[in-house]
């Protein structure tokens, strides 16, 4: 979603803003600008589409001008068009801001300002934070301003920032105080870079590696002022603090493509890898034992559990369903994978002895942070199982256990699904053999998890003849994706893939409800997708296929490689390496991730910018 960069040291900042705004394109947007400060001047381009068409639109970089706000929006409040984008000016023309995350309270504090005698230009939420701070620092009426320690353009913002009701990351810069930037945060990511006579700050980590990887998280409810002679950081309620120095934990080359026509496709060929790393130092082949070093303090609390609610979103809860799957069936506690966006609004039982785990790939995404919160409020251990370190969700949650794949960009997540399976696999493992599974079982799933990767390997190998089936199939506008048992959730998320980015309809079922409904659907060469691998319901689903073929349907069938008999149901076969049924899912997403993946680039769509989505979604 929306990205924030914002810089100030020794360089033009224009380029070194247009730079962090194209490592945030892969977050999802639709318009962005920049803001510099020239002297007491500001200067501001903004455009709605690509990066590339604000580049086009702006002077060659000025060395005078050494402080600079960027934005990418994504649009909430307002149509993706020139004037909502960002930076906002506040009605003065002094002071102009970038924003990430929504203000709750923009119609009322927009009807004080506009009897107040501001003026508005756009239909955002933001442009209230802008004139509210402009209304404060020209009419202070009569307040305490400033106080010792502030100048008056802190004193403004520190001020707004107390009336405002709803989430914000935020630069901010006042053309009265031309080598000052200031960053704010609340419910949205804000990091500060620390760099050699430098600073950056920004949504998000891949804007500022470049520069330095020497960062500042700001926590909710503080605030940075940074000049030349360096940085200061308050509470809005201007309590000095001292934050930590934190090193960021991945290099240039992890966000570059390498190689690769898109970042999606070099996610799908890192799993072997990704797994590897994910799965490094924790499979204790000794002992028959898994070791997941961030939750060690906490696997008393966690194995009395009766009951485990898994909190995510997207791809993320796609893993959940799997994770739910795999502790009932290795832990025998008794799990359910929520929707985030519903848990928090259902007012959810949360008795003693239940576990929350929330999975997110980002940590940043709001609906799972908000149901981490409130499962807090009312008592529950928190766990998160997350890719990016220090991200908000990690840092909420009491434990939990990262995935270390590396910073994954692509906006259809295929790395960290992976890993999510990989840890919940290893989570149940470990839950059961603290509770009943025996050591040569838990020897079992701890070889066969080790394997993995290999077995990826080999499907990767098929991704030409993936390929050709999706030249033969991907003009069709509908499709079924069904899998049973611990492949249903592998169907939903083959399904969500190929809408994400091919823009092609398609529903992931338990492939036995496609009796109640979705059979009706199946006409003439309508593509369906059964995962058929060798399991405990194999004949179930052969006859699920079997129905749909029957009606005309065309079956792409997921098997084991070496499976003759599953041949006579397939129009066309992918062969993958059998793996024991509960980690199944590892291996049989993988083709489905690189069929949606070439059925986008045939179709001609750019598979690493999917059109309305975002990668990171920061607002509810
Ligand atoms: C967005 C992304 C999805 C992701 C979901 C949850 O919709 O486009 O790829 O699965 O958010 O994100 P999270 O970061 O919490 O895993």
């Amino acid at each position: 979603m929306c990205g924030i960069v914002a810089y100030l040291g020794n360089q033009p900042a224009q380029p070194i803003l247009i730079e962090g705004l194209k490592r945030l394109e892969y977050r999802g947007y639709d318009s962005a600008g920049v803001g510099l400060i020239n002297d007491h001047t500001l200067n501001i381009t903004k455009s709605s589409g690509r990066i590339s068409v604000l580049e086009s639109m702006l002077a060659k970089p000025n060395p005078v001008e050494i402080l600079g706000i960027g934005h990418t929006r994504w649009a909430t409040h307002g149509e993706p068009n020139t004037i909502n984008a960002h930076p906002h000016l506040d009605y003065t023309g002094k002071i102009a801001l970038a924003h990430n995350g929504i203000i709750e309270n923009y119609t009322a504090l927009k009807t004080f300002l506009i009897g107040k005698g501001c003026t508005f230009q756009s239909q955002t939420d933001t442009e209230v934070i802008a004139n509210l701070i402009g209304y404060l620092y020209s009419n202070p009426d009569g307040k305490d301003c400033p106080h010792e320690n502030l100048n008056r353009f802190e004193w403004a913002v520190q001020h707004a920032l107390n009336e405002l009701v709803g989430t914000y990351g935020l630069a901010l810069v006042c053309t009265d105080f031309p080598d000052m930037l200031i960053g704010a945060k609340k419910g949205s990511p804000l990091i500060l870079g620390l760099g050699k006579n430098e600073y950056i700050i920004a949504s998000d980590a891949a804007a500022i590696v470049q520069h330095t990887t020497q960062v500042i998280y700001l926590s909710d409810n503080e605030m940075v002022t940074i000049t030349p002679k360096g940085f200061s950081t308050k509470t809005i309620d201007n309590i000095e603090i001292h934050k930590e120095m934190k090193q960021l934990e991945f290099s240039l080359d992890a966000i570059e493509l390498d190689g690769f026509g898109h970042f999606m496709l070099k996610e799908i060929c890192e799993q072997p890898k990704a797994l590897t790393t994910c799965l490094g130092g924790r499979l204790d082949m000794r002992d028959n034992r898994i070791i997941l070093g961030g939750i060690s303090n906490y696997w008393r609390e966690i194995t009395r559990a009766k009951r485990i609610i898994i909190n995510a979103c997207g791809t993320a809860w796609h893993a959940g369903l799997i994770g739910e799957f795999l502790i009932e069936q290795l832990a025998r506690i008794n799990t359910e994978t929520q929707y985030a966006s519903e848990f928090r609004y259902r007012n959810p039982i949360i008795e003693d002895n239940t576990i929350i785990i929330a999975i997110s790939q980002s940590g940043e995404t709001a609906d799972t942070l908000a149901a981490v919160e409130q499962a807090k409020e009312r008592g529950a251990l928190t766990l998160g199982i997350v890719n990016v370190v220090g991200s908000t969700i990690a840092r909420t949650t009491d434990t939990g256990v990262y995935l270390r794949v590396g910073p994954e960009i692509g906006v259809a997540s295929t790395k960290a699904f992976t890993a999510q399976v990989a840890v919940l696999a290893m989570l149940a493992i470990e839950l059961g053999r603290r509770r009943h599974l025996g050591s040569e079982q838990a020897k079992f799933y701890i070889d066969e998890l080790s394997k993995i990767p290999s077995k990826i390997e080999q499907v990767l190998a098929l991704s030409e003849d993936i390929k050709k089936i999706a030249e033969a199939t991907c003009e069709r506008e509908n499709w079924l994706f069904l899998g049973r048992g611990f492949n249903y959730p592998v169907a939903l998320e083959g399904a969500l893939k190929l809408k994400e980015i091919s823009y092609i309809h398609a529903e992931g079922l338990p492939a036995a409800e496609m009796k109640h409904g979705p059979i009706a659907l199946i006409n003439n060469g309508m593509p369906a997708v059964f995962i058929a691998t060798r399991c405990s319901q194999y004949e179930k689903i052969i006859g699920n296929i079997e129905e749909v073929r029957a009606r005309g349907g065309r079956t792409i069938v997921v098997a084991n490689q070496g499976d003759e008999n599953i041949k006579q149901y397939a129009d066309f076969l992918i062969p993958v390496p059998e793996v024991p049924e509960e980690l199944q899912p590892m291996v049989t997403v993988v083709p489905l991730q690189i069929l949606a993946y070439h059925a986008a680039v045939l179709r001609g769509h750019d598979v690493d910018k999917p059109r309305n989505l975002a990668k990171s979604v920061t607002v509810e």
